[in-house]
């Protein structure tokens, strides 16, 4: 039987102390809670291993299922966190007024400030779950949405370019259930707009 390969993935670590709005003390439960993630996703993919070389890999079969649906959920809370605290920094230099993704938001929404409303109108969406701004590699057209938890929203094969976790952990220490608004506002203030820029990919390729 050939040899499976099994990736192990490590957390990534952020230095992003001292951020507009967001605690010290929220990033480091916040950083504790993704590498719960990418443990649980590791672990995972070390119980399909074993199902795999068991030849239990039938759908019948309700443990096998159950790991395999739960990939969607670890899978995506590790890789959303990712992009999240990637886009995130201490020297945010403000929101532009120029650029490939100023264009790229201006094109699609009429003006950037009509993008920002509309991002922030579905970060405050009830529930759960993320606000992200995708741009359809095949036309540059930016879109954001709404996904529920971490895996029910997401746009196969389109890129996320500005995410945002709106889970009641990205923001308790700091502001009430019901100011959601406010940390958006300090998301905002503290994006790393040159990060979110260069996920960019050129239409068409
Ligand atoms: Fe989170």
């Amino acid at each position: 039987m050939a040899t499976l390969v099994t990736e192990s993935y490590t957390p990534k670590k952020w230095d992003l102390a001292g951020l507009q709005g967001i605690s010290d003390n929220t990033l480091q439960v916040h950083f504790g809670l993704y590498e719960g993630y990418v443990k649980n996703t590791n672990l995972l993919n070390e119980q399909l291993q074993e199902k795999i070389k068991a030849g239990q890999t039938t759908g019948a079969d309700p443990h096998f299922a159950e790991l395999t649906r739960r990939l969607g959920f670890e899978y995506n809370g590790m890789v959303l966190h990712e992009y999240y605290f990637d886009n995130m920094t201490a020297n945010a230099a403000g929101t532009p007024t120029s650029g490939k993704l100023h264009d790229a938001l201006a094109a699609s929404f009429g003006d950037f400030d009509t993008w920002k409303k509309d991002f922030a109108g579905v970060g405050g969406m009830r529930g759960v779950g993320w606000a992200i701004a995708f741009q359809d590699p095949k036309s540059g057209r930016i879109s954001n949405h709404w996904i529920t938890l971490h895996e029910d929203g997401n746009v196969a094969g389109y890129k996320p370019i500005v995410v945002m976790d709106v889970w009641e952990h990205a923001f308790l220490l700091d502001y009430k259930p019901a100011e959601r608004s406010k940390y958006i506002e300090s998301f905002f203030a503290n994006v790393n707009w040159q990060a979110a820029e260069s996920r960019l990919v050129t239409p068409g390729t």
